[in-house]
């Protein structure tokens, strides 16, 4: 062979091996059948399991707010749990309206919670960590760690704490409820013993009251005096509890006089439920209220819990209940809000992939409520939400351990459609998609 034919045979044996080694490459990186968007969404899925971590991240325009295809455009993957930093924040955007306030573990007090927190919400609530059982597990002996922690990062980072819950029938050490000598009280027969262990209760309430509001009255400004005291089904349309038959109606005047005394004049004095929108629920409750103010019982105002869902109840029901409180010249809080995907009577688990028309019927439903209470905010105060993201929230044990989106910002700490329905209502900002 010349030298020049032996120079071609080399190059084309070199373009043969440079091919075969780019078709391993491209083979390896591809399942067979799997386009890239595939492939890639099989690795963020996995992504999702992570723990999260602090990142910034700009609104991703090619995608709807849960990472799917916008139809029309290239399907994203999914992004990574972050902050948003180039979108409204909420508390700015009702600065002129009322505070805008999320439920909190302390663990959320650090990490991406508390970015998302920081950004968005002026006012805290502990979930459990300072309800009764929480704060005296057993008589005299309080625990104040976790509910300090909430308390910290609140005022670290300029947001008002509200305390949930002083009086409750759940989460509260069955301590409370024996007598001298460690029996139920609620099974005393005996009219002397059963007024006794009365007198002994009111006085453990008194002081469980006194030691939490004296401690924090500096910090705390706005209480949950009592929680879920009406249910329109049990005698007397009051809740059936101990606190109830042991004491009637005596625990609630105990504590709101307590408070009112530890607090002084600052403390705002609230009670809490859940379905204030129900008639039968909302004028027992009015009821009582009355009795209670015509008494001088130091109430200022009504806290609806307003668990709802996307098919109820009316925004129309929950404002006309908050109206009814004004009349009586209380004041009202939203102060458990959240929004489930489910109906009540619905026990589906519709897992992870959310069908898009539901997180659209959730959008319109939080817009029209939102418009709701901007339009009221003369007689609502604050809104707290149950949680700040879809990552973390009661409804996935409740009623059944299942995924629900209730909230405004997603399991990846994105704005969902909710969220620009509540910031942005006649929908001009909010970028498109
Ligand atoms: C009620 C209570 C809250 C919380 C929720 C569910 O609304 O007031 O403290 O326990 O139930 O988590």
């Amino acid at each position: 062979m010349t030298d020049a034919s032996k120079k071609i045979v080399y190059a084309v044996i070199a373009t043969v091996v440079v091919i075969a080694i780019v078709a391993v490459l491209i083979l390896n990186n591809h399942k067979p059948g799997a386009t890239l968007q595939e492939n890639d969404l099989n690795e963020s899925a996995m992504k999702q399991t992570d723990a999260p971590t602090v990142s910034v991240n700009s609104v991703d325009k090619n995608a709807d707010t849960e990472g799917r295809q916008v139809e029309g455009k290239t399907t994203k993957p999914p992004t990574e749990p972050s902050v948003e930093a180039d979108i409204p924040s909420l508390a700015e955007t009702f600065a002129n309206y009322f505070p805008i306030g999320a439920a909190i573990e302390p663990n959320q007090t650090v990490g991406l919670n508390a970015e998302l927190l920081k950004k968005h919400v002026n006012w805290l609530v502990a979930e459990n960590v300072m309800k009764p059982d929480a704060i005296q597990p057993t008589e005299g002996n309080f625990t104040w760690d976790n509910a300090d922690k909430i308390v910290r990062f609140a005022k670290e980072n300029g947001m008002e704490v509200r305390y949930h819950t002083l009086v409750w029938h759940n989460q509260v050490g069955a301590w409370f409820f024996k007598d001298a000598e460690g029996k139920p009280m609620v099974d005393e027969t005996d009219l002397a013993k059963r007024e006794a262990n009365k007198k002994l209760l009111l006085k453990r309430l008194e002081t469980h009251v006194r030691a939490i509001v004296g401690r924090y009255k500096d910090d705390i400004h706005s209480w949950d005096v009592v929680n879920e005291v009406i249910e329109p089904g049990d005698p007397d349309g009051m809740r059936a509890s101990d606190w109830y038959k042991i004491t009637g109606t005596d625990y609630i005047e105990t504590a709101f006089r307590a408070a009112r005394e530890a607090g002084g004049s600052e403390a705002k004095l609230y009670i809490n439920d859940y379905g204030t929108d129900n008639p039968a629920k909302r004028d027992r409750m009015y009821e009582l209220l009355k009795g209670m103010l015509d008494k001088g019982v130091p109430i200022d105002g009504v806290g609806h819990q307003t668990h709802i869902g996307i098919h109820g109840p009316t925004v129309d029901s929950i404002v006309e209940s908050m109206q009814k409180f004004g009349e009586l010249g209380l004041d009202n809080l939203v102060t458990e809000l959240d929004m489930s995907i489910y109906a009540w009577n619905d026990r589906r688990d519709l897992g992870e992939d959310i069908p898009d028309d539901l997180l659209e019927k959730q959008a319109d439903r939080y817009r029209e409520l939102f418009e709701a209470f901007r339009a009221n905010k003369d007689i609502l105060s604050g809104v707290v939400f149950w949680g700040i993201a879809d990552d973390h929230t009661w409804l996935h044990s409740f009623p059944v351990t299942r995924t629900d989106a209730p909230l405004l910002f997603d399991k990846q700490m994105h704005a969902k459609q909710a969220f620009w329905a509540v910031v942005d209502p006649s929908g001009q900002s909010k970028p498109s998609t």
